[in-house]
């Protein structure tokens, strides 16, 4: 009988603390702390946003990290300008001119061929038409145009601007520089040497100078004498 009213007990107990509880509802929380953020959850709603809204557009002006401004204008004008003034802020390196090849190969050489003479499979299967090559005697290619219609494509060849960052593009204009070059015969961009391997060839240099200097004191005599005794 004791049994009984213990078990009906601990059931009405039971069924009255589930039944109140609704899923849609956070449980009770110890240390809301834990659970709630203190700041501002991304795109989370809160009164004090215009709209209850956390996402918002940047303030007006903004720039995001690592933008450069263009400043040659999308026109005919500003080619022929970036032609003229625009040139490549990189050092010609090994790895500039790898990576330009890499992403030139990716990019551009679909229209203007591998080479850069204007052979590329779309061109040979007349998708696009009007190809130049590099060296088109009449289109003078510079670095500033190749950039700048890199920013802004030219007719039926598109922008890259979207694809590509700054350095990038430089990169990809190295390259078709030296298509360039190669197309006309000249020599190519003369690769610079980096300052950590001057300095590497100056260390060998010394390493080689006191070894000589060791070897005439007798260093080589030593080397000499454990050579007879083996
Ligand atoms: C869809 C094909 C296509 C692709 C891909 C393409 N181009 Fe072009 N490109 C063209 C055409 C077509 C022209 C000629 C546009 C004109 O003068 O009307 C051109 C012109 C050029 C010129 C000459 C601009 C001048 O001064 O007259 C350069 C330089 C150039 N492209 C570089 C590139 C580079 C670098 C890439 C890769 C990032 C690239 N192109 C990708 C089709 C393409």
């Amino acid at each position: 009988m004791k049994h009984i009213l213990t078990i009906a007990l601990l059931l009405t107990a039971s069924i009255t603390m589930v039944s109140c509880f609704d899923k849609g509802q956070p449980n009770y929380q110890y240390m809301p702390n834990m659970y709630q953020p203190v700041g501002y959850e991304t795109y989370g709603e809160y009164e004090v946003f215009p709209n209850k809204q956390e996402a918002m557009l940047p303030a007006e002006g903004s720039i995001p990290r690592g933008w450069q401004p263009y400043d040659y204008p999308n026109t005919t004008e500003g080619l022929e300008l970036a032609k003229v003034e625009s040139k490549n802020p990189l050092p010609v390196t090994q790895e500039n001119l790898d990576n330009g090849k890499y992403l030139y190969d990716i990019y551009c050489g679909v229209c203007h061929g591998e080479k850069g003479d204007g052979q590329g499979i779309l061109a040979k299967n007349e998708k696009i038409l009007g190809v130049p090559s590099y060296a088109d005697p009449g289109r003078v290619i510079t670095e500033g145009g190749t950039y700048h219609v890199q920013m802004f494509g030219l007719n039926s060849m598109g922008s890259y601007a979207s694809q590509t960052n700054e350095k990038e593009r430089w990169q990809i204009t190295m390259h078709v520089m030296n298509l360039k070059n190669t197309l006309e015969g000249k020599p190519l961009l003369e690769v610079e040497t980096p300052m950590k391997d001057v300095a590497e060839a100056i260390a060998v240099m010394i390493d080689e100078t006191s070894e000589e200097g060791h070897g005439e004191e007798g260093e080589e005599g030593d080397d000499q004498e454990n050579e007879e005794q083996h």
